[in-house]
């Protein structure tokens, strides 16, 4: 899906986020927030913040850029900061494919239900790892295509419809740590059944040089 339908796509799912898919994956989104393990001044980046179900779990001691596409997505997330006076949060239009920041900046990057819905998942986590400094830590929370053949079958057939909603139930994660040479340090869900899984990963550059 390229990004000017993506666009689309989350301005009008802006009007029901929060009381619809917000609400299923909140309580990852809180738990995953904590293995960044955010320090005093850290700079983290949060791809694709969409309407900010992140905002209330970073702790004050951080600073966060928030980027996203949607002006409606932004729209929702501008109205939490103002609503809960948080202070320590900048919101971005930008597209995670291009980022408008230095190489080596960001002390961690969360990258929270995107991964499968940029148009090419392999330049947004190389976009990370660029702007992300050497050993920062990456957390990625999404659904990734199942180990099973059976269910990974059904994801792929799936596929299309989930491209209506605006991301793509086929991602392989072996084929994207593959591709963008990242490693992973551990990952985890919080149910065993739990479609959404978190990832949690360290920037290492020299890998990237091909050392
Ligand atoms: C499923 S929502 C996830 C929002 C939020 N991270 C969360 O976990 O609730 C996907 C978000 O990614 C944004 N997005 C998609 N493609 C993007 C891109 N290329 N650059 C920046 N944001 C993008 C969409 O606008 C949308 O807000």
């Amino acid at each position: 899906m390229q990004e000017t339908t993506t666009k689309k796509i989350y301005d009008i799912q802006s009007l029901v986020y929060d009381v619809t898919f917000a609400k299923l994956v909140k309580r990852r989104i809180s738990e995953a927030i904590k293995h960044m393990n955010i320090a005093q001044d850290d700079k983290v980046l949060d791809l694709g913040i969409g309407t900010g179900a992140s905002l209330g779990f970073y702790p004050s001691q951080g600073h966060v850029i928030g980027i996203d596409l949607s002006d409606g997505m932004l729209r929702e997330a501008r109205k939490k900061i103002r609503e809960q006076n948080i202070k320590n949060v900048t919101l971005v239009q930008a597209n995670a494919l291009t980022l408008p920041f230095p190489d080596d900046y960001f002390d961690h990057v969360f990258i929270s239900h995107v991964i499968s819905v940029v148009s090419d998942p392999v330049v947004l986590v190389q976009e990370a790892q660029r702007v992300a400094k050497p050993d920062a830590r990456i957390v990625v929370l999404n659904h990734f295509q199942s180990s099973n053949r059976f269910v990974a079958m059904i994801e792929k057939w799936l596929c299309p419809l989930c491209t209506r909603l605006g991301w793509r139930s086929d991602l392989a994660l072996p084929e994207l740590m593959r591709k963008t040479k990242m490693q992973i340090d551990y990952r985890y869900k919080l149910d065993v059944l739990d479609l959404w899984e978190t990832v949690v990963m360290t920037n290492n550059k020299s890998a990237l040089a091909g050392v």
